[in-house]
This record gives structure tokens, C-alpha cells and sequence, in this order.
């Protein structure tokens, strides 16, 4: 047999269906309501930062884990915002994006054989970030409508062999926000096992409906154990940016920072600079975002609602879970190729965030980071969409 093939590794996981789906939209001219990408500008003093920062030729090699401005900046910031010291010398990474900082988070504190707890939905990323790590995922079902976890389910998820569980909140696709209980139940579960937590909080600032934000990580006793991963690309409409960054306890850094430095050196000099401006832009600019969310969210809730969607209302994030029986498929991916080629709008089929198709069959997640023009297109042509069931 030929050796010229994918690893064995490669040959687990297919790629991803959202950027398949972004693909596909533009193939058959689709309003692109499926990956969370804004369509509208970044903010101009965030772009002239970036531009100025290219100008003053910060256009080298970054220190590895992150230039020294940005992660006093994010350190400054965490602990403005939750009052925890963070040691921007030796906790803070900063990587290509949240999806590098994943990864080497999972190459660098877990170990082959290791068991890591994911929520089901889950975002796809986590579920190839288990297996190049040579993780096995341990799936703890949310279920609707309020994407709830059964504490005994998850208790009996853990085990001597638990690693590390990855949390993310505020949650794509869901929307859920996790409450302090729900946290709590965590921190305990993760203190009596010694658990690495790993957390993906990259929506914090797009909350609705007076929802609050909890990292993990200020919760008594987490600090010491939790690994916070965030962004600049959704907080700050920049997803092609890939600016990330980790906080965590010293020893954990050493592992994800050595595994940075091997799968990227470091991140973008110049857009590192514009980050750690962006960081200092305080409160109001992160109330605006997510009062120009809400009025989004809104909007899209209600016109799929018109349209036969049955819809799980967000809490924070970018995205609308939507049950799809209405329309009388046999599955979400015939049903998101009809609604692709035949009525141009593109979603995401609900089994990419799933580990059995089948739990998904009838879902289906949108996104509504988009101006009003590319909703108001979206919006006629759902008008052409038919209830069949
Ligand atoms: C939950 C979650 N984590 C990570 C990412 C990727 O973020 P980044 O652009 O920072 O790599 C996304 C993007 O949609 C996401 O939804």
C-alpha cells in the first residue's frame, strides 16, 4: 500500500463545514448567514492602529508568547474587568487566534491517552484539537431548549483518566451563557478530580437580555487550574487578524508557549499593537457592541420565526440554533444544500456541532454578525421558503 497519503491523524476529522459552507455561498451566490464572520468594517481608530503600527515598522518577529504592549495590555485588562492579578511575564500567551491558542493549549497540557470532557454542541474545532493531541473526548450533552447539562451526566463524565474539560461561554451554537451554578458544579468537579479547565470565552462582551459573563477562572480556586483563551475576532470584528492570546497559571504557560513557538513563532507583530490599543478602548465601546448585536439577533429571530424556524433564543453570542421540522427533510444537510442552491441563503447544518448526525437531524444554526442590507437579502429570500409539515 502506497505511504503517499494523508496521516492517520488527518484521516480522523474532515474538514471544516463551516468554511465549507462559506465555500458553497459563494458558489451559488448565497447570502452567507453560516460563518461567523462580520461583513460590515472594523472599527477605523482599531485599523489605524494596526496601519500605524505597520508605519513605525513594527513589521518583525514579535517576542513568541506575545509583544510585551499586548500582554501588559490583556493582564491590565483581566484585571481591571475581574479584579484577578494576572503576570503578563509568565501567563499570558499569545497565539494566532483562538484557534492556535486551542490547540496549543491541548498539544502543550495534554498528554496522549488523556481524557477530555466537551459539551455536545460543541464547537467543531474542539473535537480535531482532541484528536491531533491524541486526546479521547468525553461528550456531556446540553440539551434544549435551554441547553442545559444533567449534573449526574456530567459528574460520571470525569474519571482518573479526565485531563482536562473545555468549556465554552458564551457558547457557539447555542447561545447559552453559563450561570454561576453551573460553573460552580464545574469548579467542584474539577478540584475533586484535578482537572485542567480549558475555556473558550471569545463572545464575553456580546451578551443580551442583562446576561452576565463568569469566567471560570474567578471562581475560588479555579485560577490555579484554568486556562482562559480569548480574541480580538469577534469583540473586535477582526477575524482575519489572528490575534489571540491564553491566560494561565506559569506552568501551563511553559507548555502552551513552547508548542506556540513550534507552530507559529508568533502571532502578527503589527496586529498585536493594534490589539493591545484596542484592549484600552474600556467599557462603552464593549456596551456598544453588544447593544449593535442585540438589535441583530432580534431581527434575525424574528424573520426566521415568520419563516417556520423554530428558534433557541441566544443569550450572548452571534448565533441562532433553529429547529428545522417544519420544513419536512430528512436531515439538516439535505435541508442546508436546499436552502443553499435553491433559496441562496447559507447556514450551518446542526450535525457539524455534533458528534451523531442524528441528535442534529432537525437543526440547523445561523449567524447574524451582518449589516442590515445583507439581512434585509436574506430576508427575501426566506420569504420564498415553504412550511411542509
Ligand atoms: C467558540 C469559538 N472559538 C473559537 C473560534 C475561532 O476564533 P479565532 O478567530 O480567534 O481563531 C470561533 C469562531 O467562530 C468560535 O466560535
Amino acid at each position: 500500500m502506497s505511504k503517499v497519503t494523508p496521516s492517520l491523524k488527518a484521516a480522523q476529522f474532515t474538514e471544516s463545514v463551516i468554511r465549507e459552507m462559506t465555500r458553497l455561498a459563494r458558489r451559488h451566490n448565497a447570502v452567507n448567514l453560516s460563518q461567523g464572520f462580520p461583513d460590515f468594517p472594523a472599527p477605523p481608530d482599531i485599523k489605524a492602529a494596526a496601519a500605524a503600527a505597520i508605519d513605525h515598522d513594527i513589521n518583525q518577529y514579535a517576542i513568541t508568547w506575545g509583544s510585551p504592549r499586548l500582554r501588559e495590555a490583556i493582564a491590565v485588562d483581566f484585571h481591571r474587568r475581574h479584579k484577578l492579578t494576572v503576570d503578563p511575564e509568565t501567563q499570558v500567551t499569545v497565539c494566532c487566534g483562538s484557534t492556535e491558542t486551542m490547540m496549543a493549549t491541548m498539544l502543550g497540557v495534554v498528554d496522549p491517552g488523556d481524557e477530555v470532557i466537551v459539551f455536545e454542541p460543541f464547537y467543531e474545532n474542539y473535537g480535531p484539537d482532541a484528536i491531533l493531541s491524541g486526546a479521547i473526548p468525553r461528550f456531556v450533552p446540553l440539551r434544549e431548549p435551554d441547553w442545559t447539562f444533567d449534573p449526574d451526566e456530567l459528574a460520571a463524565a470525569f474519571n482518573n483518566h479526565t485531563r482536562a474539560i473545555i468549556i465554552n461561554t458564551p457558547n457557539n451554537p447555542t447561545g447559552k451563557v453559563f450561570s454561576r451554578e453551573e460553573l460552580e458544579r464545574i469548579a467542584a468537579l474539577c478540584q475533586k478530580w484535578d482537572v485542567i479547565a480549558i475555556t473558550d470565552e471569545i463572545y464575553e462582551h456580546i451578551l443580551y437580555d442583562g446576561t452576565t459573563h463568569i469566567p471560570l477562572a474567578t471562581l475560588d480556586g479555579m485560577a490555579e487550574r484554568t486556562v482562559t483563551i480569548n480574541s480580538m475576532s469577534k469583540t473586535f470584528s477582526v477575524t482575519g487578524w489572528r490575534v489571540g492570546w491564553a491566560i494561565s497559571p506559569a506552568t501551563l504557560a511553559t507548555g502552551i508557549r513552547k508548542v506556540h513557538d513550534f507552530l507559529t513563532v508568533g502571532a502578527p507583530a503589527p496586529l498585536q499593537e493594534a490589539a493591545a490599543f484596542a484592549l484600552k478602548l474600556g467599557d462603552d465601546y464593549y456596551r456598544d457592541l453588544a447593544a449593535h448585536y442585540v438589535v441583530r439577533r432580534d431581527r434575525l429571530l424574528a424573520m426566521l420565526e415568520r419563516t417556520g424556524f423554530r428558534c433557541y433564543r441566544p443569550s450572548g453570542a452571534y448565533y441562532i440554533m433553529t429547529d428545522i421540522s417544519a420544513f419536512g427533510f430528512d436531515n439538516d444537510v439535505e435541508f442546508t444544500r436546499y436552502l443553499v442552491q435553491e433559496i441562496g441563503v447559507a447556514g450551518v447544518p446542526g450535525s457539524s456541532f455534533y458528534r451523531d448526525p442524528a441528535r442534529a437531524r432537525t437543526k440547523l444554526r445561523f449567524c447574524f454578525c451582518k449589516r442590515d442590507e445583507t439581512l434585509d437579502e436574506a430576508e427575501r429570500r426566506l420569504a420564498k421558503l415553504q412550511v411542509r409539515a
